[in-house]
């Protein structure tokens, strides 16, 4: 952490989780497909780091990796490092499968909700079940106690009657009430990290904004971390207190919240902003959107992801080289060779990219 352009955002917190040069390859027919390549990123205890990036960025891959969870084929090298506050942070990358270590992180330490809560419940099994069980491994095996907290938990997650919805299955709920039973689920083991997987992205407006403000909550009521993805910026603004934007794999620009928004450095981060209503945007002025899709990561050029789609790409450099991610103001790193810094990380000479 002594390298300034390599130092995470400032923080007055610890680490809780410290994403080290992640690397996930899928093997396909096709070829390699590097779903995360290099990701580096700190959670800081009790924040919330947003991840964002349009859908096949890597977002899903990436916080996979941190369960464990990635496919079943994929290769994962670098480093995930969890902090604890009594002994050494433990290397998930370096955990077996079926280690004892892992499988108390899961679910207990770090626990994942998802866009689809019907994929974290059972069909066959009473919400209550589910939930009791979460409880009995994590918490308690006092069967009073633990139904004391599982009526607490959902009472907490905003669900009416409780003992009522204890004895229903997940499909006798509506979409906002699954939301709440799986957000309630993921939190009965009293989880340090939270990672939260484009959770709201299928709810309406009015209900996406209730669970938004639920999580927020209950971050405060319990301190834990977490890391929420979406494909969506004005949900990470209202959720993040710091901001990853992930590009074909690469995080390509990194900053507080604030400065992410008001001075994005990266144009991708430009691009994504111009097509959200209300952000940079007078009402009236018509949606820009991004030219073009992101392309699938198989057999990667040694360039700017972002060079074919960018409107500022700077022809014989970013088709050239990788933009390394460093800081361009303190504390905002961006991966882009319009900063004189990033020219210089690169090795790049000076002028090299002074066409603007
Ligand atoms: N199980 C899989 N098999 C093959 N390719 C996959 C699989 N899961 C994801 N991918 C590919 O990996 C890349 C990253 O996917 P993902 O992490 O799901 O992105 P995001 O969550 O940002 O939408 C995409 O190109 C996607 O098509
Ligand atoms: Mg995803």
């Amino acid at each position: 952490m002594s390298n300034p352009h390599t130092s995470a955002p400032e923080t007055a917190t610890r680490p809780l989780v410290e994403v080290k040069n992640l690397r996930v390859v899928l093997p396909l027919i096709e070829g390699n497909l590097t779903a995360s390549d290099g990701v580096s990123f700190t959670i800081p205890e009790g924040k919330t780091l947003g991840l964002v990036g349009e859908s096949g960025c890597g977002k899903t891959i990436t916080a996979q990796s941190i369960l464990k969870i990635a496919p079943r084929n994929s290769r994962t090298s670098g480093e995930i490092l969890l902090h604890y506050p009594d002994r050494p942070p433990v290397d998930i990358v370096s955990l077996g499968p079926k280690d004892d270590e892992l499988l108390s992180i899961r679910g207990g330490e770090a626990a994942m909700i998802f866009q689809e809560p019907m994929t974290s419940f059972s069909p066959v099994h009473s919400i209550g079940n589910q939930l009791l069980e979460t409880i009995y491994l994590h918490r308690t095996r006092d069967k009073a106690k633990a139904h004391e907290i599982a009526v607490a938990m959902l009472q907490k997650v905003g669900i009416a009657d409780p003992a009522a919805a204890l004895r229903k299955y997940p499909h006798e709920f509506s979409g906002g009430m699954r939301q709440r039973a799986m957000i309630a689920m993921a939190l009965a083991s009293q989880p340090r990290l939270l990672i939260a997987d484009e959770p709201t992205t299928a709810l309406d407006v009015t209900v996406q904004a209730q669970v938004l403000r639920l999580m927020r909550d209950l971050q405060r009521d319990q301190g834990m971390a977490i890391l929420y993805i979406s494909h969506d910026l004005g949900v990470i603004a209202r959720m993040a207190d710091e901001v990853a934007v992930m590009y074909m794999g690469s995080i390509v620009e990194y900053a507080a919240v604030r400065d992410l928004f008001h001075a994005p450095k990266h144009p991708y981060t430009k691009g994504l902003m111009a097509s959200v209503p209300r952000i940079g945007k007078k009402s009236g002025e018509p949606l820009e959107s991004i030219k073009g899709n992101v392309p699938v990561p198989i057999n990667k050029p040694v360039a700017c992801g972002f060079f074919p789609r960018c409107p500022v790409a700077i022809a014989g450099v970013c088709d050239k080289a990788v933009p390394p991610l460093v800081d361009v103001t303190p504390g905002h790193r961006s991966a882009c060779f319009l900063y004189p810094e990033v020219v210089a990380a690169a090795g790049l000479p000076q002028g090299a990219a002074n066409v603007h």
